[in-house]
């Protein structure tokens, strides 16, 4: 077998600068330039081979194992977004498979639409310019603390919502910016921290005790996870709360403002988009089976993940050799895939960079592995079914509600973190439906 194409950077740095500065141009050019499987130099840190084409991208998701995440699990616990591949997770995936069935989901809408609506009523007004970017955050937020509480008033969503808001925001900034302060000194944002992640635990840590006295009367996490509670403790119910509230709200939020974004951008397919809700469900609410007759919200947000998938990039280590186009990558190797460069592969989509939700309402003819914004195999997303719901929710809602004009200034780049967030954010104008 040939030799593996390796993109170097300079020595004992390699191309770790570049990669923190501009990953998803980095991934771009290597396809671009050296085919479906790179090596990175990662100088010193050794070196991470790169998949490009589907065919690569299964064998790593079907046959890697997801490493030890511990800066993560020191943040937030022992969750399953936080869990390497193993038995642990195992045991931990059994218990949120069923968070997610398609009926409790449908049963949740009327809760996900509320804290929707009321943002709506608050905060959007026609005339006005509205910032996506803290809008989505805060939507997806307060969607995310009433999916898991209910609307009960004997929890403290506020104070729910305010420390969620904060750590989102310090979890990526531990993740992603560098160089980062250590987290043992006392500066403010360690210190709000520390506050928030004891007020956030304690808050579910409450419930879970105030809901096994007094079930509520709709389907939540929260009451889903105490059915299936088993073996597991209070401890590790906490931990599973807080993984799903750091794994599922600024990806879905982040997914929201694209969409939003790329709509307000291509007025015809804003104009399809209300079409068909107008033609199906005139002002009357979004239940879980109005929305199940529609196509064209849910292409909009699949469109958009391929675009700007929150997830780009996803990492994965091998114990066996693996053969990918052509090359053997050796044991113990660490890989990446990203669904970012995928989704934009020329050899594998037509029109790769053009905006096009079309392309989701006809039969499903490509590569299973083309497409992969909640990953794929084992680990793929536990609230994939969630978000698009959510994202089915919003958009129809806001198609029955406003019309979006052009944002005030393009959106000109991305800002890759644990999500991918347009730069800057968009504010379109608002104006009636
Ligand atoms: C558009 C929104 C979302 C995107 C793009 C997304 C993407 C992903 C991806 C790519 C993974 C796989 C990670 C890996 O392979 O290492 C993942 C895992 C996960 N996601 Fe999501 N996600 C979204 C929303 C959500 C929501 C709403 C929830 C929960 C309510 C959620 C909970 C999780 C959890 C717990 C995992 C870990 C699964 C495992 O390792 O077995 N995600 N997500």
């Amino acid at each position: 077998m040939s030799a593996i194409p390796r993109l170097a950077g300079p020595p004992l740095l390699g191309l770790n600068a570049r990669f923190l500065r501009d990953p998803l141009g980095l991934f771009l050019r290597a396809q671009r330039e050296h085919g479906d499987l790179v090596e990175l130099d990662l100088g010193v840190a050794g070196s991470v081979y790169a998949a490009f084409h589907p065919d690569g991208v299964r064998q790593v998701l079907m046959n890697g194992r997801r490493a030890h995440r511990q800066l993560l699990r020191q943040l937030l616990g022992k969750g399953l977004f936080t869990s390497p591949t193993g038995d642990d997770w195992t045991r931990r995936r059994r218990l949120l498979t069923p968070l997610f069935r398609a009926e409790r989901l449908a049963a949740m809408t009327p809760l996900l639409l509320r804290p929707l609506d009321a943002a709506f009523d608050q905060r959007w007004h026609p005339g006005a310019r509205v910032d996506l970017g803290a809008e989505m955050k805060r939507i997806t937020v307060a969607m995310m603390v009433d999916a898991t509480f209910g609307a009960r008033d004997d929890v403290d969503r506020p104070a729910a919502r305010a420390a969620l808001s904060f750590l989102l925001g310090y979890v990526d900034h531990q993740l992603f910016a560098f160089p980062t302060i250590p987290r043992s000194w006392p500066t403010p944002a360690n210190r709000r921290y520390r506050a928030d992640i004891a007020a956030l635990r304690a808050i579910i840590g409450t419930a879970l005790v105030t809901l096994r006295r007094k079930p509520g009367t709709e389907p939540t996490f929260l009451d889903g996870l105490l059915a299936h509670q088993g073996d597991f403790t209070d401890h590790e119910l906490v931990d599973e709360v807080l993984s799903i509230f750091i794994a599922g709200t600024e990806t879905t939020g982040t997914a929201l403002v694209w969409a939003l974004h790329l709509l307000s951008e291509h007025p015809e397919h804003a104009e399809a988009l209300r079409t068909e809700v107008a033609g199906a469900l005139g002002g009357a609410d979004p239940t879980g089976e109005r929305l199940r007759g529609l196509t064209r919200p849910r292409a909009v947000v699949r469109e958009a993940l391929r675009l700007y998938p929150p997830a780009w990039a996803l990492r994965r280590v091998v114990d066996e050799p693996l053969e990918i186009a052509g090359h053997e990558v050796p044991a113990g190797a660490r890989l990446i895939v990203s669904s970012y460069a995928t989704h934009r592969h020329p050899g594998v989509w037509e029109r790769p960079l053009e905006f096009d939700p079309r392309r989701w309402l006809g039969g499903e003819g490509r590569h299973r592995f083309a497409y992969f914004p909640f990953g794929a195999g084992a680990h793929q997303c536990v609230g994939n079914t969630f978000a698009q719901l959510e994202g089915d929710l919003l958009l129809t809602r806001a198609a029955q509600r406003f019309r979006l004009d052009r944002p005030a200034a393009p959106t000109t780049g991305t800002k890759p973190a644990i999500a991918l967030t347009p730069v800057p954010t968009p504010h379109p104008l608002l104006l009636p439906a």
